[in-house]
């Protein structure tokens, strides 16, 4: 049942690419996005003026990914929010509210909370969930269902890469309805993210590679990780992998924001893993974080760096390298988090931890 691995999570990991594949199945029909338990009037999808994401943990990270993605393709603005927080600070919802919430169990207390708040204030509520008839998708008006079976380890992974993937069907779908991309604009996006399943698979190819560096720094006290853009909600994932599975401090940054404190932390030896943004997509983005590396790097830390293949410029500055494939900016979290899902697993095996079933943690949060 573990396909022929010791732990579930180890079998998930490889499971990803038909994750992602499964969740985008059926949703192109007649050159259109199509959702699920569509309950939203396409004049409701066109009207909306404002996108809310709620989640909790690695739901919440996927949902700030979500927000660059609508905001690019639909000119929506759209706020994250952890659902925990979401309800008690009053946020200002409508009927012209959106309010995307993320949940892979769809029994999460605090996000389903913060969905019954929603629908008090009339704001109209899509669930993204990995369990069908789960109380979130019930009280929903709308789903879109991440088809990537039932995930058993504890911590998320093939529901991670699913979840980011209903994202940006939710994102096109808005687009296409709203107008802000035409037709063959969305053919094409949903395209590409079609190619993401065996890309996802080559870089299931770096994990021996992978595993070797994370067993170099399994001793390590603190691990940082660093990104830009959306690189940088895969840096948090990445931090809380390695913290909950191998009990480690690990910590997760905007790049920019190193010179404004975290700089301070930077010592000789301390593992400190990057996200490269792609080379090709924006110069600035990456030139940035190059200089970034090289900061740090200067200051003694040791440098893990996910890059896109062929990306030379990054060598000097990489004490290990992880290449993963090019990829559309927007789509590259999709393969740069699988490295880190990898990392955390090893370290934490290496440290002889439980990694289904890490201590103090539930799959299934339903206390608030
Ligand atoms: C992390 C993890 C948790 C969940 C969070 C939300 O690996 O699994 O952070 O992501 O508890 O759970 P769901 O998505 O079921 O609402």
């Amino acid at each position: 049942e573990k396909g022929g691995h010791d732990y579930f999570m180890l079998k998930e990991i490889e499971e990803q690419p038909a994750g992602v594949a499964e969740t985008l199945m059926g949703h192109f029909d007649k050159g259109r996005i199509v959702l699920d338990e569509q309950r939203l009037a396409d004049q409701e999808l066109r009207d909306f003026d404002k996108v809310f994401v709620v989640a909790c943990g690695s739901s919440y990270h996927a949902g700030l990914l979500a927000k660059y993605a609508i905001e690019h393709w639909t000119r929506l603005p759209v706020e994250v929010e952890l659902a925990s927080e979401f309800r008690y600070r009053d946020p200002v919802l409508d009927r012209s509210t959106l309010v995307v919430a993320i949940s892979q169990s769809g029994e999460t207390a605090d996000t389903l909370e913060a969905v019954r708040h929603a629908k008090e204030q009339k704001a109209r509520v899509l669930a993204i969930c990995n369990t069908n008839g789960a109380q979130i998708p019930r009280e929903s008006d709308a789903v879109v269902y991440t088809r990537t079976g039932p995930e058993i380890g504890v911590a998320s992974t093939k529901a991670f890469l699913a979840q980011i993937t209903a994202n940006y069907l939710v994102g096109l779908a808005l687009a296409q309805a709203r107008g802000t991309k035409y037709p063959d604009e969305v053919a094409r996006e949903f395209g590409e993210l079609e190619a993401m399943p065996e890309l996802v698979e080559r870089v299931l190819e770096t994990a021996p590679q992978v595993r070797e560096i994370a067993r170099r720094f399994a001793d390590a006290s603190t691990v940082l990780f660093l990104g830009r853009h959306v690189g940088y909600p895969v840096a948090l994932e990445g931090a809380l992998k390695l913290k909950e599975l191998a009990y480690m401090h690990a910590e997760g940054f905007a790049a920019g924001e190193l010179k404004h404190g975290p700089i301070a932390l930077i010592e000789e030896g301390l593992p400190v893993i990057v996200v490269m943004p792609s080379p090709k997509g924006r110069a600035v983005l990456h030139s940035k974080l190059l200089s970034n590396i090289r900061e740090i790097q200067a200051r003694g830390a040791r440098t893990i760096v996910i890059a896109e293949e062929g990306d030379d410029t990054v060598r000097p500055f990489a004490d290990h390298l992880i290449e993963i494939p090019a990829a559309p900016t927007l789509f590259q979290p999709l393969l740069s988090t699988v490295p880190l899902q990898i990392f955390a697993a090893e370290v934490a095996q290496t440290r002889g931890y439980d990694i289904d079933k890490p201590r103090n943690l539930a799959k299934s949060v339903t206390v608030e």
